[in-house]
């Protein structure tokens, strides 16, 4: 006999927008093994391809897409069956101080990591492919960072928070509709991402920098385990929140 689980995603389908690494391809793995099935959306075709086969023809599809045009968006959108839930992992992140910060690289972060998420979320409702009235879950990831006021972290501070208030507003115009739409707000997970941060830090700063985390830096599965909640029943009357996670960093204090 199978046994019920709330956090179950038997039987849904659930779209993951940044699915070929760190966070997102985390998200597919786990969307899996909790019982559902995941298209994952990104542009390195290759390594969606290798996440298909991973995972499983039949639990997993891939759609080949630069969300950061009109094209990417409405290809996804029209190319997707109706779903249960949508994640969107997709973005980039940028250290740059203030004055060195030109209209072009806001736009670049803006563009991927806040305008793209409306406009796909946008188009998916607009063509009701997100299920309603049937327990649907959107999750957003956005970051601490948002909370928060780290150096030369403008660009991607502003994008972060614009999509976390946004995520608020649409909650509410979703609600009616019974679906739900929550964001979660990690510290330093340790991806490609990640590296790239390290890259333009010493090491000597990124050692001081987990030594900070009680807990250490996360792991993408941390982030998964919990979008996992946040888009299964389990969490079924949770929305227009965010769950931080971030080892305790900004929150057990010396
Ligand atoms: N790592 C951290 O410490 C951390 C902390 C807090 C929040 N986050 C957030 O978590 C999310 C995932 O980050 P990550 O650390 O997992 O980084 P990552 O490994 O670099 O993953 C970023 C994902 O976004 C996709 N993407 C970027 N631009 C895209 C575009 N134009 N069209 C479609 N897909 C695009 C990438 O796919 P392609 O390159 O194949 O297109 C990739 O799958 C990001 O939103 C990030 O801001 C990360």
């Amino acid at each position: 006999m199978t046994e019920y689980s709330p956090f179950s995603l038997h039987g849904k389908h659930i779209l993951v927008a940044g699915a070929s690494s760190g966070i997102g391809w985390a998200i597919c793995k786990s969307i899996v093994a909790a019982g559902g099935k995941v298209t994952g959306v990104a542009r390195r075709a290759d390594l969606l391809q290798k996440m298909v086969q991973e995972l499983g023809e039949g639990n997993a599809f891939f759609i080949e897409a630069d969300l950061a045009t009109d094209n990417g968006i409405e290809k996804v959108a029209a190319m997707m069956p109706d779903v249960n839930g949508l994640v969107y992992a997709a973005g980039v992140s940028k250290m740059l101080p203030l004055k060195f910060i030109k209209r072009e690289s806001l736009e670049e972060l803006m563009n991927i990591n806040y305008f793209s998420m409306v406009l796909l979320l946008a188009q998916m409702v607009r063509q009701k492919k997100i299920k309603r009235n049937a327990h649907s879950s959107i999750v957003l990831i956005s970051s601490v960072a948002q909370q928060i006021g780290t150096k030369s972290s403008i660009l991607y501070t502003g994008s972060k928070g614009a999509m976390s208030s946004a995520s608020k507003a649409i909650a509410n115009e979703l609600s009616s509709q019974k679906i739900r739409v929550n964001t979660i707000e990690p510290g330093m997970v340790q991806t490609a991402m990640a590296s790239e941060m390290e890259d333009v830090i010493s090491a000597e700063a990124v050692e001081k920098d987990k030594a900070k985390y009680p807990l250490g830096y996360g792991m993408p599965d941390d982030v998964a385990n919990t979008a996992v909640f946040l888009l299964s029943d389990a969490s079924k009357w949770m929305t227009g929140r965010s769950l931080t996670l971030d080892g305790g960093r900004y929150v057990l204090l010396d």
